[in-house]
């Protein structure tokens, strides 16, 4: 697959996502709640995390509207962890995908309540009655609900935030800061791609490597993250620049150096090419794509 075949496919399937988010976020959820939980997931957002659900479902030749809906509820809860982590009580940011953050635009309380409220509707999303057209079997909305509940949670994204939290102003020696990032950035990475793989069936051995794959990419994105928040103007970013110095962040940048940090997310992409390649899956392309451009990217 060339570039060109990679970026058709890409605007595409962000096309899709962005429809199936318009519908699925209602402007009709009460007193303004509706209004704050669209500008915080609509009309913004590199929507890796759909991508890399539809690309491993492809992977796994699996089905199509599960892996849509799986797209949702992960950028869902993607999102909502932006509204709460930009709160001032977290990072305390203005600034997020370009436009003022949601506390900022709707206050606080619209803020944590449409965090609140995208959270329980990425389940919702997820768990489709068995009339809808776009329906599929309780026993892999099941398996879905589990993965991402337990990638957003304490074993994941909530705990990985508390420890970021935790660790302001404090060194933190190489061990934690990849448990932190795993946790915080990583485990919902790894989960986008292992639900795509879960609406198809996988040998034990395709699904070692995809997790692999996750867990390795998952890892690089935080890590590349750090780097940008140092190298990277505000208006590229569409979010504040030098935040983590700035609130005395360990980052992979603070404890490597920027060349350590740019090396750990070398070794990271291929570690996750190896572990694709040794999956004996046939349509990967795409996630090999994919890996590049969380590696490569600015923004
Ligand atoms: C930013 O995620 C927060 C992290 C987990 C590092 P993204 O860089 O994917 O943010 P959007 O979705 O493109 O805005
Ligand atoms: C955020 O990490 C990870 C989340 C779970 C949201 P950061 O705090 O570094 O993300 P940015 O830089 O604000 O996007
Ligand atoms: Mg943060
Ligand atoms: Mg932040
Ligand atoms: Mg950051």
């Amino acid at each position: 697959m060339d570039a060109s075949e990679f970026d058709s496919w890409m605007r595409a399937e962000l096309d899709s996502v962005e429809q199936a988010l318009q519908r699925w976020v209602s402007p009709d959820a009460p007193a303004g709640l509706g209004e704050a939980m669209r500008y915080g997931v609509l009309d913004g957002g590199k929507r890796l995390r759909p991508l890399l659900v539809l690309a491993a479902c492809e992977a796994a030749a699996g089905d199509r509207n599960a892996a849509l809906r799986a797209s949702v509820a992960v950028e869902l809860i993607h999102a909502y962890s932006l509204i709460h982590d930009d709160m001032p009580c977290m990072d305390n940011d203005v600034l997020r995908r370009g436009k003022p953050t949601v506390h900022v635009k709707f206050g606080q309380a619209q803020a944590m309540l449409a965090g609140d409220a995208m959270q329980a509707l990425a389940f919702e999303v997820l768990t489709p009655a068995s009339a809808e057209p776009d329906g599929f079997a309780p026993a892999l909305q099941a398996r879905l609900c589990g993965l991402l509940a337990r990638a957003a949670g304490h074993e994941g994204m909530a705990g990985g935030q508390a420890i970021d939290l935790a660790s302001i102003g404090r060194p933190l020696d190489e061990w934690k800061l990849r448990d932190m990032h795993r946790r915080k950035t990583g485990a919902l990475l790894q989960a986008s791609v292992l639900m795509g793989a879960a609406c198809g069936e996988l040998p034990a051995r395709g699904w070692e490597s995809l997790s692999q794959y996750g867990a390795a990419i998952g890892l690089a994105f935080q890590v590349v993250d750090d780097i940008l928040d140092v190298t990277q103007a505000s208006e590229t970013l569409g979010k504040t620049a030098g935040k983590d110095e700035h609130c005395n962040k360990p980052t992979y940048v603070s404890v490597l150096g920027l060349e350590g940090a740019r090396k750990q997310a070398q070794t990271l992409r291929e570690r996750a090419q190896a572990a694709l390649a040794e999956g004996g899956l046939r349509h990967t392309a795409r996630l090999s794509w994919l890996a590049d451009l969380v590696v490569d990217r600015n923004s």
